[in-house]
């Protein structure tokens, strides 16, 4: 009998890769019918490379400032060189995890429904980057991570998965990431289990989970 196939991955990674970590622990312990094939950084050292080395998994680096020079960043040449190590692999679903660059309406268009980012905020609130230290100093009590589709515009495409989390009094940017984090590891695997379980489709840009249009995130109890 064969073995029931498993959703390939290609995960982007920029840092620390502890989202491509909590993946990977999904996938090994069979949570999620999915595996990374290759994880990817623009950042040659990255330590999150490491850390995938040692789960096994190739890797792969797509040095950035390889393509810059005096007449600024190349960035057609980056993302073909992106493209061909993610298609390199056979990837079915390109996730990104904390890779810290935008990419080309072009690249999206590509990859269109096979494209996922976790962006730190309740999107669509605090869109773009220091989304920890822009919610404390806001009278927002409640803070989280959502797992949304990549489209075009900046954190803007379809959310898929949302989870809450208090600020406490206490909290710094240290504390509050940290607990961001957190929640972060559970609804990622979630998402990508789903995809693979072929409960959440894209559905052309109105995704569904189980047959139902998702107008909004669902939001993880
Ligand atoms: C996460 O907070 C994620 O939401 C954001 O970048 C961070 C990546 O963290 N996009 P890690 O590298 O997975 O630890």
């Amino acid at each position: 009998m064969n073995a029931p196939s498993r959703l390939r991955l290609a995960v982007l990674i920029s840092g620390a890769g502890s989202n491509m970590v909590a993946i990977q622990r999904a996938c090994a312990t069979g949570q999620i019918a999915a595996e990374i094939c290759v994880v990817i950084s623009d950042q040659s050292a990255a330590p999150g490379l490491q850390r995938a080395s040692e789960h096994g998994i190739e890797t792969k680096v797509i040095d950035a400032t390889v393509f810059r020079s005096d007449s600024g960043f190349d960035r057609a040449g980056f993302e073909d060189a992106l493209e061909e190590a993610i298609d390199d692999c056979h990837a079915e679903l390109v996730v990104l995890a904390g890779f810290m660059r935008v990419l080309s309406a072009g690249f999206v268009a590509r990859y269109a429904g096979r494209l996922l980012n976790i962006h730190p905020s309740l999107l669509p609130r605090y869109k773009g980057l220091d989304t920890h230290a822009r919610v404390l100093a806001s009278d927002d009590r409640a803070h989280g991570a959502t797992v949304h589709y990549v489209t075009p515009e900046l954190d803007a495409g379809p959310g898929v998965l949302q989870a809450e989390v208090p600020i406490l009094p206490s909290d710094d940017v240290a504390s509050l990431s940290a607990r961001v984090h957190e929640v972060e590891h559970i609804i990622y695997p979630q998402v990508i289990g789903w995809i693979a379980a072929g409960r959440l489709r894209w559905n052309g840009g109105a995704p569904t989970l189980d047959g139902v249009r998702l107008d909004k995130p669902a939001q993880q109890q």
